[in-house]
């Protein structure tokens, strides 16, 4: 139980006994940490539903629980507020043992947030889906389910056809044939040249009819599984792979499945006959589609389009055959799908498809969990300064050589060597990155501004890191001085403490309102919240220097737990801290 959860059992026994909903009295950290520490609101719709004083029933519940043994103060504020205090003793118990919910006995949640296409460099438009969805993934895992995140490549569609045709017209298969992937030089080189030439392919073809036909001709073979093109679309994946990898780790992103739109496509043909036969899928115009359409919508919802007039299977094939797949594989609790926000119709049309179809079963939740877009100072999705779409990597490059001038001018790192430094700068910029990115609400857009996320002040991904290597040298000089930390027995709490306590104890609650929403933001609100504390009680309270024995070790007890609750949501966050900077 969380501090919160037992709180709000004493308040709801209490509602109980006179005959209210128990739900009422839960409890909530206090808005106002000056008038209260926490607080409980439920007299007031108590009264509405018994027709009575909302003071009244809030003064019936103080006198019930006047007495309780871990309640210091409980008084009444305002309509009907219940203010609560708690003692010494209760806090002091939560602050040492503060355990992360159990939200689930290891059912399987699938995340889908990956999505880049092969063949193309992976841009700023992958960010934010990568990041917030691997935060998902280890959230949840820590709570209790058996997380998987797929990354779901694009590797299957008629721009493969457009990118090996132009390989075969220029008769340079052996570009792609020969290349090593064990030599990292060679992966990069054909990488690149895919990256070059993709773009000029699928903009001839788009002009050219002819070319068109012959890359989807192409596309065709492929999917049947033909040489050259299987090996060719095996090298160019595998390649594609490499680039993934490197910068996906670079970030810290990871996945479990490295599944792509190819693997579910032997599942098309038998799932979309079931369809047709069970009369599911109805021929429209040529083609086959399945109508989402209900009843009480208030506005028009397109059907899925299972294949086109020409026989050609669209993304929503692809995306049911994949929860064909997801459900026969790893029989999901949960599906979800960390993408961008802009698609949500697509998903909607999906997820209707596969009810009405009966692919999915009721008891499982699927989940669009959309995200917003990352934007330039022009309110538009980010741009490189010649207008272009930005690779991820240099963003990356980006981020780490302004953590690496920031590093410098606040005069940190700087007694490492080189290679030290830079391994820290990338840490620092990364963490620069993904803060910047988490802290927002999911859904909601943002402006990409280097200046404000690399700053070591304000809520920035470097200032946590700086007060987590303060706590971390800080403990190193008590340890070296010979200090010290209270055990169980001798801790103690004193008054200009207990802010800092407090918020110690309350990650249990959040993690718990993350998962519920599929929020992380709220786990940097909170963390953010943390090291400000933190550095309040830094600058108020003496520790090394405290000449009480009893005071210091208490203090450098909620040290190494104020460091102990940081690293945990770094790493729920998949950021990474350094010892020293
Ligand atoms: N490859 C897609 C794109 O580039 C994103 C895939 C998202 N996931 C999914 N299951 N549809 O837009």
């Amino acid at each position: 139980m969380s501090i919160i959860e037992e709180l709000s059992d004493i308040f709801g026994e209490a509602f109980k006994s006179l005959d209210l909903p128990r739900e009422l009295g839960n409890v909530r950290t206090s808005d106002r940490p000056e008038m209260a520490e926490f607080q409980c609101n439920g007299a007031m719709p108590a009264a509405k539903q018994a027709g009575k004083n909302p003071r009244e029933i809030a003064q019936a519940i103080v006198e019930h629980v006047q007495d309780h043994p871990n309640l210091k103060d409980v008084s009444i504020a305002g309509p009907g507020f219940i203010n609560i205090f708690v003692t010494n003793e209760f806090l002091t118990k939560y602050v040492q043992d503060v355990q992360l919910p159990k939200l689930s006995e290891g059912e399987t949640v699938i995340l889908d947030y990956g999505g880049p296409n092969i063949a193309k460099p992976m841009h700023v438009g992958h960010l934010r889906t990568g990041i917030i969805g691997d935060t998902l993934r280890r959230i949840l895992d820590k709570v209790g389910f058996h997380a998987l995140g797929d990354v779901h490549m694009g590797d299957w569609g008629t721009h493969m056809g457009m990118l090996m045709m132009d390989y075969i017209r220029t008769s340079d298969e052996s570009i792609v044939m020969d290349c090593n992937l064990e030599d990292a030089d060679a992966v990069q080189t054909l990488f690149d040249d895919m990256a070059e030439r993709y773009p000029k392919a699928s903009g001839a073809a788009k002009e050219n009819p002819e070319l068109m036909q012959e890359a989807r001709a192409a596309t065709v073979k492929l999917q049947n599984k033909e040489e050259p093109f299987l090996s060719m679309w095996q090298k160019i994946r595998d390649v594609s792979i490499r680039a993934m990898e490197r910068n996906y780790g670079l970030l810290n992103v990871r996945f479990d499945l490295w599944k792509g739109e190819a693997d579910v496509h032997d599942l098309i043909a038998p799932m979309a006959e079931r369809l047709k036969q069970k009369g599911f899928a109805v021929q429209d115009d040529g083609a086959w589609v399945i109508p989402v359409e209900r009843n009480d919508d208030k506005k028009k919802y397109p059907p899925l389009i299972l294949y086109k007039s020409d026989g050609g299977v669209m993304y929503g094939t692809t995306d049911m055959a994949t929860i064909v797949e997801r459900i026969n594989l790893y029989d999901p609790s949960r599906i979800i799908y960390i993408v961008d926000q802009r698609q949500s119709l697509h998903f909607e049309q999906l997820f209707r498809a596969v009810r009405v179809s009966n692919i999915v079963r009721d008891d499982i939740e699927l989940t669009f969990a959309g995200v917003g877009t990352m934007n330039g100072t022009d309110g538009k999705p980010f741009k490189t300064r010649a207008g272009g779409v930005m690779r991820l990597s240099d963003m990356i490059e980006m981020a780490q050589s302004k953590a690496l001038e920031r590093l410098n001018e606040a005069h940190l790192a700087q007694d490492m060597s080189e290679e030290e430094r830079e391994k820290i700068a990338l840490q620092v910029g990364v963490a620069a990155l993904k803060f910047a990115d988490l802290q927002n609400q999911r859904h909601a857009d943002y402006i990409f501004d280097l200046d404000r996320m690399t700053n070591f002040e304000g809520k920035t991904g470097p200032y946590l890191l700086y007060q987590a290597v303060r706590i971390k040298s800080l403990l190193r000089k008590a340890a070296e001085q010979g200090l010290n930390i209270a055990d169980d027995a001798s801790f103690s709490i004193h008054e200009e403490e207990r802010a800092l306590a407090l918020l110690l104890t309350a990650l249990p609650d959040v993690l718990t309102l993350a998962v519920r929403n599929y929020t992380p933001h709220v786990l940097c609100d909170y963390v953010y919240n943390l090291a400000q504390t933190f550095s309040s009680f830094y600058g108020n309270c003496h520790i090394l220097s405290e000449e009480n024995e009893n005071v210091r070790s208490s203090r450098l007890k909620l040290c190494n737990l104020t460091l102990e609750r940081l690293e945990q949501v770094f790493e729920l966050l998949g950021i990474e801290c350094p010892e020293r900077m």
